[in-house]
């Protein structure tokens, strides 16, 4: 009997071995782990060598094109209808234009913006928004340099990686239908969805930090500030919601905790790692984008590209970084393009851009639950 029970045991181990060596989800060495904070710490960034290969693979930039001489007319002398790219020359004006076309729509190729027929031609609300997307390239690579993507900068490939809608965008999330289900209210959470990593957290967290600029600058925060209580404090669903946004962060950037965080005291500026000071302004930065120059496309958008509240779809921290802690393996993709890092002219949507007439006005947003 014992030995028919050793055989077995020998047998399921041996199996389970096989099961994970051979199947997805499991790691397994060689380790390659990366300093992050003091010795003793233990704020270390643990990935597999093979797992960081993929993620390398997995980032690449596109080679940029070849660079054209410079002079020559320029694109508002040549063309009719140029309201953010008039500067540039005839010739780099159809350089980046073949560009954004490898970036956003190899496939579709010119047509997926422009009526063929008229290049000047706005009717397209491709158009419309890339040409927003042109001057929210350029505010990105200007007013957040500093702070957030550095000598670095974005162009349409970070986020759009050759598809005309980028893999990580949001909407609102109303959650599942209330009224069928057997607890009329379940509060926002207690939902598996995979923005904050399948866990109970509360779902809706992009809307309640990445959407609007005023958001209050202590919304995230939930600890203490003293050893004793001297106010009412936050309710325990506040300090949910913070973990559900760090753990989608993580996410987003294929990182852990103490990647930003010295876990002795998370709160602590003092002994966190620049990285968080970053993500502090990524996070800024994310409302910026959402409530200037996405949440304003409302009535350019057709309603098919808009979520199930009606409204725009718009940014996270995963949008640009794809799993990376630095998109595109940290080359510096905006250098072949200085256009593309000029300050904005006009922050304001460029003049002319009709709004679509057939689209309805964006669905007032859902009510909190
Ligand atoms: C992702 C959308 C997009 C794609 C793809 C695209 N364009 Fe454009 N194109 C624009 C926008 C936006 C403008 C207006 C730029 C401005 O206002 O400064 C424009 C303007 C132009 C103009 C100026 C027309 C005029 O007279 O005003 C030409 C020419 C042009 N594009 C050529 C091309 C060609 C050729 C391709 C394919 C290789 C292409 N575009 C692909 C978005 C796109
Ligand atoms: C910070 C990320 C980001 C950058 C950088 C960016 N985009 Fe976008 N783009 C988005 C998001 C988010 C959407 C909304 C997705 C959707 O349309 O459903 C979008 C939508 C678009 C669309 C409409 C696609 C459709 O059919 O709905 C076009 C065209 C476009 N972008 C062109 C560009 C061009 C051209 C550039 C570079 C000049 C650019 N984008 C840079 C995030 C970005
Ligand atoms: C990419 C950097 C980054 C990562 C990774 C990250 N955080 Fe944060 N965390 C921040 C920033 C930035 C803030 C402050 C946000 C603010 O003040 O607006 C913060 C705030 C917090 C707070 C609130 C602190 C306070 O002042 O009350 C908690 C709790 C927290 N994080 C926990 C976590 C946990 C748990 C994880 C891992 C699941 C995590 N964080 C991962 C950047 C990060
Ligand atoms: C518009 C694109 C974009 C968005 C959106 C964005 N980032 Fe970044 N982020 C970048 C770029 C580009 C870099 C690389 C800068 C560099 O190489 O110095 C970067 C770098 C970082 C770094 C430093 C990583 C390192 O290894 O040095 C952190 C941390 C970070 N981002 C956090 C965030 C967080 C958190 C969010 C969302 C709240 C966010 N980012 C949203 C573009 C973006």
């Amino acid at each position: 009997m014992r030995t028919l029970l050793v055989v077995a045991g020998a047998v399921v181990a041996l199996f389970l071995t096989i099961a994970m060596l051979g199947t997805a989800g499991w790691t397994r060495p060689p380790m390659a782990g990366q300093q992050i904070g003091y010795r003793g710490t233990g704020m270390d960034l643990i990935r597999t060598r093979a797992g960081n290969e993929a993620l390398a693979e997995a980032n690449q930039a596109p080679a940029p094109a070849d660079p054209v001489e410079e002079g020559g007319e320029k694109a508002s002398a040549v063309y009719q209808n140029v309201k953010v790219l008039g500067d540039l020359s005839a010739d780099n004006f159809n350089r980046l234009m073949v560009s954004m076309t490898e970036w956003v729509s190899p496939e579709q190729g010119c047509t997926y913006c422009h009526n063929t027929e008229n290049m000047a031609d706005d009717s397209l609300y491709q158009k419309r928004v890339a040409r927003r997307m042109l001057q929210m390239t350029q505010h990105i690579n200007s007013t957040w340099k500093e702070k957030h993507v550095h000598e670095a900068g974005v162009t349409c490939y970070t986020c759009h990686r050759g598809n005309p809608v980028p893999a990580n965008i949001w909407f609102e999330n109303p959650g599942p239908n209330a009224k069928s289900g057997f607890i009329a209210r379940n509060n926002g959470q207690n939902v598996a969805t995979p923005e904050v990593g399948l866990t109970s957290l509360p779902y809706g967290v992009y809307a309640a930090f990445y959407a609007h600029k005023n958001t209050p600058d202590d919304a995230i925060r939930v600890n203490a500030q003293s050893a004793l209580p001297e106010s009412k404090g936050k309710p325990i669903q506040d300090a949910e919601k913070t973990f559900a946004l760090m753990i989608s962060m993580s996410q987003s950037l294929g990182v852990n905790c103490t990647f930003c965080h010295n876990t002795r005291s998370v709160a602590q500026w003092g002994e966190s790692t620049p990285n968080r000071v970053t993500a502090w302004h990524g996070i800024r930065m994310v409302r910026d984008l959402n409530e200037d120059y996405l949440s304003p496309l409302a009535g350019t958008f057709p309603p098919n590209r808009l979520g199930p509240q009606g409204d725009v779809p718009k940014v996270n921290c995963a949008t640009c970084h794809n799993g990376a802690n630095k998109p595109l393996n940290g080359a510096h993709v905006v250098d072949a393009y200085p256009e593309l890092a000029k300050p904005v002219a006009s922050a304001d949507m460029p003049a002319g851009t009709p709004a679509q007439p057939a689209t309805p006005p964006a669905a007032p947003p859902a009510p909190k639950p």
